[in-house]
């Protein structure tokens, strides 16, 4: 049996955490492992949370905190702090309001919520009732004249910009998820890809190799043709790897985004706040250069920042309080994340966010 969703916040929520064994309770157990899961033995999934707590801050005193902010800004965007949405899958198996609960709590907060290529409601149909600019999550399907048409729908929706997912191709997921025997409940799809056209059968006897799934999987060629295709802005998603990263500028990206699919693609992966740094390095500021993976309070927000990103995502922290709380609860997890971070930003004597850099970390400067 699962619980109603909550009506009202209880006091008893004072961190993101707090909404896990809430938002488990009134989730279907098929749900809950689909949100909170991982691949494989889930190494990389918790590594990436444990991985921050091996990064101490060094406190700073006495610092002026009169003019003190968290807004940024972020590809033509004037953000309440370096916080957004990840985009996350049919999350109307999350909560009745889906998708849209998690627009409304973007645009109450002032910030960017990234929406899924598997969103469980219409594009077009979210970005109407959006009150601030949206992302779009693209995966780059095998039926590129889809894809295309895909892009088409986003563009002329509003979408200000297309995050890339590289690191799980749409082939590959659908993969794991086939051989999970992972089904959607009845009622819920991906209403934005109906119509495309499917793969043929794979062959007898192949596992992934030989398949038309792996003949499909993108590769830098999917970049350059999507380039071509549009003017909105291309974040690559997915990045891991420093060579990558500038392949990626090479290929025309004008954002990067640091990430393990939340462990939910390579298990053995780094956590992706230990991948973070060469990348940074490696970018220097060429592109904004985003994160996500593991970020659970706002002194994780404002290690990542110190390690050279520009602005974290966090995924699983408000799945959990959409599935809890609706809108609300959405929007709880923001506000509390930004309260954390002013107040780690507060004790360690950044005024603004570009005060924030690797001497804020004990050890590392
Ligand atoms: C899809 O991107 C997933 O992580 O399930």
């Amino acid at each position: 049996m699962t619980l109603p969703p909550l009506d009202a916040i209880p006091a008893s929520v004072a961190a993101v955490t707090d909404y896990e064994p809430l938002a488990r309770e009134r989730m279907s157990a098929a749900a809950w492992a689909y949100f909170a899961g991982g691949a494989g033995d889930e190494w990389t999934r918790r590594e990436n949370v444990a991985a921050f707590d091996r990064l101490p801050l060094r406190p700073r005193a006495l610092r002026d905190l009169s003019t003190a902010t968290t807004r940024t800004r972020l590809l033509g965007l004037d953000l309440a702090a370096p916080i957004l949405l990840a985009p996350v899958a049919f999350q109307r198996m999350a909560h009745g309001d889906g998708e849209y609960a998690t627009v409304h709590a973007a645009g109450a907060l002032d910030t960017v919520a990234v929406v899924s290529t598997q969103a469980s409601v219409d594009l077009a149909d979210l970005a109407g009732l959006a009150t601030r600019p949206l992302w779009f999550q693209l995966y780059i399907q095998p039926d590129r004249a889809f894809t295309a048409a895909l892009v088409r729908r986003a563009e002329e929706a509003g979408y200000r910009a297309l995050v890339v997912t590289v690191d799980a191709p749409a082939t590959g997921m659908r993969w794991r998820e086939q051989r999970a025997g992972f089904a959607l409940p009845a009622g819920i799809e991906a209403v934005n890809l109906r119509g495309m056209r499917g793969l043929p059968p794979a062959p007898r006897d192949a596992l992934l190799f030989g398949t038309p799934l792996a003949a499909a999987a993108p590769t830098w060629e999917a970049i350059g043709w999507l380039r071509g295709l549009t003017r909105l802005p291309i974040l690559l998603k997915g990045i891991a790897d420093a060579g990558d990263a500038r392949r990626a500028i090479d290929a025309g990206a004008d954002g990067i985004i640091v990430s393990n699919h939340g462990g939910r693609s390579l298990d053995g992966a780094a956590a992706a706040i230990d991948l973070l740094p060469p990348i940074a390095d490696t970018v220097a500021g060429a592109v904004p250069l985003l994160m996500d993976g593991g970020v659970r309070r706002g002194t994780d927000v404002l290690r990542a920042l110190a390690l050279g990103a520009g602005a974290v995502l966090v995924g699983r922290p408000y799945i959990f309080a959409l599935a809890a709380a609706g809108a609300v609860g959405v929007a709880h997890v923001l506000r509390l994340l930004r309260a954390e971070l002013e107040l780690a930003m507060a004790l360690t004597g950044c005024p603004d966010i570009a005060a924030i850099d690797r001497s804020i970390l004990a050890g590392r400067a």
